[in-house]
């Protein structure tokens, strides 16, 4: 039996595949857990809307207790209004053959427009994942088109990247993921971001040291930072399941916290920390306490981490100039 007031959640591209596997976890419980109910609104394209009220009905199917409500729109005024959460998942994927930069124009106005919708209706303590490509310009994009949320409340997807980072390490020291804490990745979600494994331990024990230079430098780094292209070339299509369970991750860290001293990865609008670009969206280590992610201050960065770290925030500030460009801020 549900005990707390309902949490209304948006789930932008409502229709697509991200979406199939975000919306049953949210209303699985997986992130506000057994006790809260959730009003889902599901906000498509006008030509995708008869498919979103079929994924709709198979929610209703699953006869899930903590389902307060489905809404389906077109209508993003309508889908955010009163909104305490926000997926925005909602652009178009990269294919075979493209960069991410290629989305930037694509994608947009899309974020613009549901940054000003945002601001707009949201409720006061509205919490905003970006999963749309390039989801941290994306991000950017959005909340500068809503002054009057805080900064803060606008991150993007970059758990993902975090999972992929833990998953490979644990599997080269043979460990299980749930020993290991302390992993970090900087910058952008895509190939230049910087996965790193500097402060990470297991079992509280430094493991960087044994792990050689080499194969961070040549296997581990290229291979978690490439590996979104890695599954479209072997999917087919890119990556939906595991951005799912990351976006579930990220916001039920928000909301519930994370555990003691422990750290995760988030990118959010920067202060500036460890040389990264005020306002920026970027890959931090980040851990929440109250509901708030709080940037971990305070690490030492040497000359390799800091060539890496500038290399991916030089292409977010070029990111940033393009969207700049384009009209989609000011
Ligand atoms: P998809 O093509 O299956 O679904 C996208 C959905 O978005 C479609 O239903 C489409 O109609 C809808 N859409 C398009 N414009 C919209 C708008 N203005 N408002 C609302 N909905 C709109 O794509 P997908 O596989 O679900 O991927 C979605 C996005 O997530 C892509 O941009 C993809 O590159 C990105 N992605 C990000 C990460 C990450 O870690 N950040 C990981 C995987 C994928
Ligand atoms: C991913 O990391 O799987 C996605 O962002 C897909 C992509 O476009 O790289």
């Amino acid at each position: 039996m549900s005990s707390t007031a309902p949490v209304t959640v948006t789930v932008t591209g409502a229709a697509g595949k991200i979406a199939y596997s975000l919306l049953f976890r949210l209303a699985s419980g997986l992130v506000y857990g057994p006790d809260t109910p959730v009003r889902l609104r599901l906000l498509d394209i006008p030509s995708a809307v008869t498919a979103a009220e079929g994924v709709a009905m198979e929610i209703e199917d699953c006869a899930l207790p903590l389902v307060d409500s489905i809404e389906i729109t077109d209508d993003a005024t309508a889908a955010f209004d009163g909104a305490n959460a926000a997926f925005l998942v909602g652009a178009m994927p990269r294919g075979k053959g493209m960069e991410r930069s290629d989305l930037l124009s694509a994608n947009g106005a899309i974020f613009r427009d549901q940054g000003r919708s945002i601001n707009a209706g949201a409720a006061d303590d509205i919490r905003v994942v970006v999963v749309g490509n390039p989801a941290n310009t994306n991000a950017y994009i959005a909340h500068r088109h809503a002054p009057d949320v805080p900064a803060g409340r606008f991150t993007a997807l970059m758990r993902l990247d975090h999972n992929r980072a833990l998953s490979q390490l644990a599997t080269r020291l043979g460990a299980p993921v749930a020993e290991l804490d302390g992993v970090v990745v900087w910058g952008n979600h895509s190939a230049t971001q910087f996965p790193d494994v500097s402060y990470t331990t297991r079992a509280g024990e430094p493991v960087t040291a044994g792990l050689g230079r080499d194969w961070l430098a040549d296997t581990f780094i290229p291979r978690v930072a490439n590996r979104g292209s890695e599954i479209i070339a072997v999917r087919g299509s890119s990556s939906a399941a595991s951005a799912a369970g990351a976006a579930v991750d990220q916001m039920r860290d928000w909301v519930h916290g994370t555990p003691g001293e422990s750290w995760t990865t988030v990118a959010l609008p920067s202060d500036g920390q460890y040389g990264t670009v005020p306002g920026v969206v970027t890959g931090l280590p980040c851990r929440s306490h109250g509901g708030e992610w709080e940037v971990v201050e305070g690490l030492e960065i040497d000359d390799f981490q800091r060539a890496r770290i500038d290399a991916s925030v030089a292409e977010l500030i070029s990111e940033r100039d393009a969207v700049h460009a384009l009209g989609l801020t000011d």
